[in-house]
């Protein structure tokens, strides 16, 4: 892999002409979104968006967002069904994605889909974002900036941590507001799908379109081209995640919630002593990263209430809590270079 001087400049018009000068010539640039930070790639570059891959080192060919300025800039790329046109003027910029049929002639890289004839397709609404892509004219595929298996950043240093010396440039818009990835819905079916709990609340979206199904992972392990993040262990922290805690040990380091927090634990974070889940997801990651990086024997997590985005809290917590596969079960770590090799063949 190619090591890089990598720089962290703070969002100004100057920083994001450079981030952009940097994408337009296929590099990859991390950026700030309202809701993670994303390694950006110029979407119709496959060269780009192949990169992406190995220096997250993915192991597998999961399909990428492609973010826009505008909902008319992604109009020209998937088709727009009824339900997407009000999702989109209702919730858009923000942290929904839409997966959605790929329009004949589509110039975005096949990489971006996985092979599929659908495409993820999202409007984020961190102004920096937004000038960047538009100051670049053209889509950028962007997963979140950490590498597979890692959680996602919600700050410009989470990002140097995971891939300091492998990108030029990470442009720094401080902690992400949201702090929690976009909800994944797929439109390219008849049936609305919930590919992944985010930032807009589930409720929220079917007080327009109506029940939504879910995604179940699939028995033979084939997840990978259905749905976002399901390998078991995406977010995974290095020290074990024990969930719904009634108590906590004096070694252990605690995940709390609400105004009646446990005692006992080495140490002790509380990701809203208000119980405010807004609040609570703004410091999930930030607080996992922090606990985990302690010297404790675990990590104790409070029960989070079901609802709102307390649902998102939960499916991140709960794939947190899925052991880490074994480091000799996983793929080999130039899985980017094999994609490159294998480009052909997908298109
Ligand atoms: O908030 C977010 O969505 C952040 C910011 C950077 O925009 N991005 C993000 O990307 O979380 P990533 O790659 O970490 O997760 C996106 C998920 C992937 O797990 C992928 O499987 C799913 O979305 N996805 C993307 N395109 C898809 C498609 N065509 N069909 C089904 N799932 C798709
Ligand atoms: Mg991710």
């Amino acid at each position: 892999m190619e090591a890089y001087d990598t720089r962290i400049l703070p969002v100004s018009e100057a920083a994001l002409a450079e981030g952009a000068a940097l994408l337009s010539h296929g590099e990859l640039v991390a950026f700030a979104t309202e809701t993670v930070y994303g390694l950006g790639a110029d979407a119709t570059n496959d060269t780009a968006v192949a990169r992406i891959f190995e220096v997250k080192e993915r192991p597998r060919f999961n399909p990428l967002i492609c973010h826009f300025p505008s909902g008319a800039a992604a109009a020209g790329k998937v088709h727009f069904d009824e339900r997407a046109r009000q999702l989109a003027a209702a919730f858009w910029p923000g942290p929904l994605t839409l997966v959605l049929p790929r329009l004949h002639g589509c110039r975005i890289s096949l990489l971006c889909s996985a092979g599929l004839d659908s495409l993820a397709v999202r409007v984020p609404a961190q102004d920096s974002a937004r000038g960047l892509l538009s100051r670049v004219g053209r889509p950028i595929a962007a997963p979140s900036a950490n590498r597979s298996g890692n959680i996602s950043p919600t700050a410009a240093a989470h990002v140097a941590s995971e891939l300091n010396g492998r990108i030029p440039l990470i442009l720094d818009d401080g902690p992400c507001p949201l702090g929690l990835e976009s909800t994944v819905l797929d439109l390219s079916g008849e049936a609305a799908r919930l590919l992944r709990p985010g930032g807009v609340p589930s409720e929220e979206i079917e007080a327009l379109i109506g029940p939504l199904e879910t995604a179940e992972t699939p028995a033979d392990g084939s997840e990978a081209l259905l749905g976002p993040g399901r390998l078991a262990s995406h977010y995974a922290p290095e020290h074990p995640l024990r969930l719904e805690a009634q108590q906590a040990t004096a070694t252990e380091a605690l995940l709390a919630f609400g105004s009646e927090p446990l005692t006992g634990a080495k140490v002790m974070l509380n990701l809203s002593p208000g119980g405010d889940m807004v609040e609570a997801a703004a410091n999930l990651y930030a607080f996992l990263r922090a606990l985990d990086s302690m010297e404790v024997s675990g990590i104790a997590a409070m029960p989070v209430p079901e609802r709102g985005l307390g649902r998102a809290i939960n499916d991140r917590l709960r794939r947190a809590a899925v052991p880490r596969p074994d480091a000799a079960a996983e793929e080999p770590r130039n899985a980017g270079e094999e994609l490159l090799r294998n480009l052909g063949s997908l298109s």
